[in-house]
């Protein structure tokens, strides 16, 4: 955390919820963002394509912002169940998912198609939170640096700047699995990733990115995640399914 960057608490809803949960838990997130005196924080949530209306209508004024989990990387066209970026800017959203360890992995996705999705969300006036990181293997063959590394040069479009990029350290088996990396270990990281952002944005901008942490994170482990110095919140799956623990964590900022 700095205090050049306003911490970013962000939800992944993956695939989950139907509308009646989707709402509860969208309404209860607005309720207690608009009791919140002057939070301390950005809160976002990213639903489900089949939720983003609804939730975007139960979120209201409430200052909760709404994203997706993905788009395509056209702007429109023969694209048979795809979403593009100027449809989820005109449905509300302000962010984007893009090249999540689980679309890697499930549909093939490569650093190319990441980059081309968030150069898209780029141009359709969207943030592009862009997610990068090691598997296991990796890790244990020491393998964490360069494989960032390449990931972040690899998915990070021309155009990119503090105000249209967020990334995301997520080690993929940290994902889901109730195990992080150490503190120091995560810092390492994210140090590592401020420098790459500085070598391709300048120092400047690379300053003002916003650098998430996602994976396993809780109400219990979120503060000493968001004190580290180039932790700038976190993108959460599980733990953002309640509002009661996704909460929590933002308030640990
Ligand atoms: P998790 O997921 O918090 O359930 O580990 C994080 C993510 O995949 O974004």
């Amino acid at each position: 955390m700095s205090q050049n960057r306003r911490p970013l608490i962000a939800g992944n809803w993956k695939m989950n919820g139907l509308k009646a949960d989707g709402l509860a838990l969208a309404g209860a997130l607005a309720e207690r963002m608009r009791a919140a005196a002057d939070p301390a924080f950005d809160m976002l949530v990213c639903p489900p394509f089949t939720l983003l209306a609804s939730v975007g209508d139960a979120l209201g004024t409430s200052g909760v912002a709404l994203g997706a989990q993905d788009c395509h990387a056209n702007e429109k066209g023969a694209h048979t169940a795809d979403i593009s970026a100027a449809m989820l800017s005109d449905i509300g959203c302000g962010f984007v998912i893009v090249g999540h360890s689980e679309r890697r992995t499930d549909h093939g996705e490569d650093d190319e198609q990441v980059q081309a999705k968030a150069g898209a969300a780029q141009a359709g006036g969207l943030t592009a939170i862009i997610c990068i990181g090691e598997t296991e293997q990796e890790r244990d063959d020491g393998k964490t640096f360069e494989v960032v590394k390449s990931q972040l040069a690899g998915s990070l479009p021309s155009g990119a700047d503090a105000s249209n990029t967020v990334i995301a350290y997520e080690p993929v088996w940290a994902i889901g699995t109730g195990r992080t990396p150490s503190n120091d270990e995560v810092q390492e990281v994210h140090a590592l990733i401020r420098d790459g952002l500085s070598q391709a944005l300048g120092a400047d901008q690379a300053d003002a990115v916003r650098i998430l942490y996602g994976g396993s994170m809780k109400p219990e482990n979120a503060k000493d995640l968001i004190a580290l110095a180039d932790v700038d919140g976190g993108l959460i799956g599980g733990a953002s399914l309640k509002a009661e623990d996704f909460f929590g964590i933002a308030e640990s900022c």
